[in-house]
């Protein structure tokens, strides 16, 4: 969890106080430090960096904001993107399309044409992907996305490499993939596998090298390839609770590095953080618009729902809430913080003691930065929020909030019932 030191009972941002930032941009509103985001790609860079090559690729599902990819691609990023949408987003942030993986599932044969004609790499999912992309193109540099049975994360629905999951060619059939593969003229580059989401150990990693290392080393003694890079995915989770460690990724870059450099003759690591690198740099700003007591609850009834952050709603996640304004007090009352969508699952946190509220205060919610923004909806006609950067105290806005006529632009009414 990131920590922010008070300032004068104020929350401050990347130099920035968030009540400022508020007053200047309104809310809701999602404001990023730049400064941190540069510092959680360095740090996990150099983790892997100093011990083998190493590309990292930013999982942009986490945020695709363009600003944020710039700032990730000025760093020496690469990336992972799951549908021609990121593709494309990232080509216009300025990645090279070599600089790109596109590791979708249940891909279209119409997917796969636009992701070739953009020369971008494609880590293919199924034998029916990898026989579809052979009929547009013979040669592309492609790798195979490996069901590990390795599967772990914060959540059912995140849990990606179990053998029961939707995901990646099972593991024993990955050298049948790779001779097929050969044989279409297709360019093997790479082996792959991603666990799953807020994985906060170092062992399930541990496993999959270990799954992907030794398919590495049957695939140069049965066929004699020799590949590029071992890809261990994604997943690095980060400490939402104040009382969570996070994870020692200099530890996780050797326990990785040492399997791959040892176990078979791959020269690069390839990872995918997306949470990791994103997740503690932003925080979600709402004011409090309403309040309510029952005799059951007090009610913080705030301008942001799960339309706006829909983590806690969905996977039950939590996230640490603070007084932005009253930043530093100590909790006095409980609250339940509740948006403005109209169901009963609508909250952004349950139970929080915090200094009494009032109209007008303003809550920060902590560690949004991942799979916040990205996820957001226009459920209940609510037009999606804005985005701010801050840098050495100065913001910027980086995206506009959106207007109803935002919502209404792509719908059509057919004339008979215009009369
Ligand atoms: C293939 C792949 N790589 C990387 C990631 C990034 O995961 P995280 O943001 O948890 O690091 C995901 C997340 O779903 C993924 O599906």
């Amino acid at each position: 969890m990131r920590q922010f030191e008070s300032l004068d009972s104020q929350m401050p941002i990347g130099g920035m106080s968030a009540t400022e930032i508020a007053r200047r941009f309104g809310t809701p509103v999602y404001v990023t430090d730049e400064r941190a985001l540069r510092d959680n790609y360095r740090r996990i860079s150099r983790a892997f960096s100093t011990q083998m090559p190493t590309r990292i690729h930013y999982a942009c599902k986490a945020n695709a904001n363009l600003a944020i990819l710039r700032i990730l691609k000025q760093e020496g990023s690469h990336i992972d993107a799951v549908s021609i949408g990121e593709v494309e987003t990232c080509l216009r942030a300025g990645f090279p399309a070599d600089r790109i993986l596109h590791t979708g599932v249940s891909v279209s044969t119409r997917e796969l044409e636009e992701v070739v004609s953009k020369g971008v790499p494609i880590n293919i999912d199924s034998f029916s992907e990898m026989r579809r992309l052979s009929t547009i193109a013979s040669v592309h540099p492609i790798s195979m996305r490996v069901n590990p049975d390795v599967g772990a994360g914060h959540h059912d629905h995140v849990v990606t490499g179990s053998k029961r999951s939707k995901f990646g060619i099972p593991k024993s059939e990955i050298v049948k993939a790779y001779s097929e593969a050969l044989e279409l003229g297709l360019k093997p580059k790479g082996l792959h596998a991603h666990i799953g989401a807020g994985v906060q150990e170092v062992t399930p990693f541990v496993q999959v090298t270990e799954v992907l290392v030794s398919i590495a080393k049957e695939l140069e003694e049965t066929l004699g390839l020799r590949l590029d890079f071992i890809d261990v995915g994604g997943g690095i989770g980060i400490p939402y609770r104040v009382e969570e460690k996070p994870m020692d990724v200099d530890l996780l870059a050797k326990e990785i590095t040492s399997r791959i450099k040892s176990g078979c003759s791959v020269g690069t690591v390839a990872i995918e953080p997306g949470r990791y690198i994103v997740a503690d740099t932003t925080v979600l700003l709402t004011s409090v618009v309403d309040l309510k007591e029952t005799q059951e609850k007090r009610f913080a009834g705030v301008d942001a729902g799960f339309n706006t952050l829909i983590r806690p709603s969905f996977y039950g996640s939590y996230h640490h809430v603070s007084v932005a304004n009253k930043f530093g007090r100590p909790g006095e009352l409980s609250y339940d913080v509740v948006g403005p969508i109209c169901e009963s699952g609508d909250f952004l946190a349950r139970d929080r003691l915090l200094p009494r509220l009032e109209e007008g205060d303003l809550i920060a919610v902590y560690d949004a930065g991942a799979y916040g923004f990205a996820m957001s909806s226009q459920y209940n006609s609510r037009p999606r929020c804005r985005e701010v950067l801050v840098n050495d105290g100065s913001a910027s806005l980086i995206r506009e909030m959106e207007t109803v006529e935002d919502i209404l632009r792509h719908q059509k009414v057919p004339s008979r019932l215009m009369i």
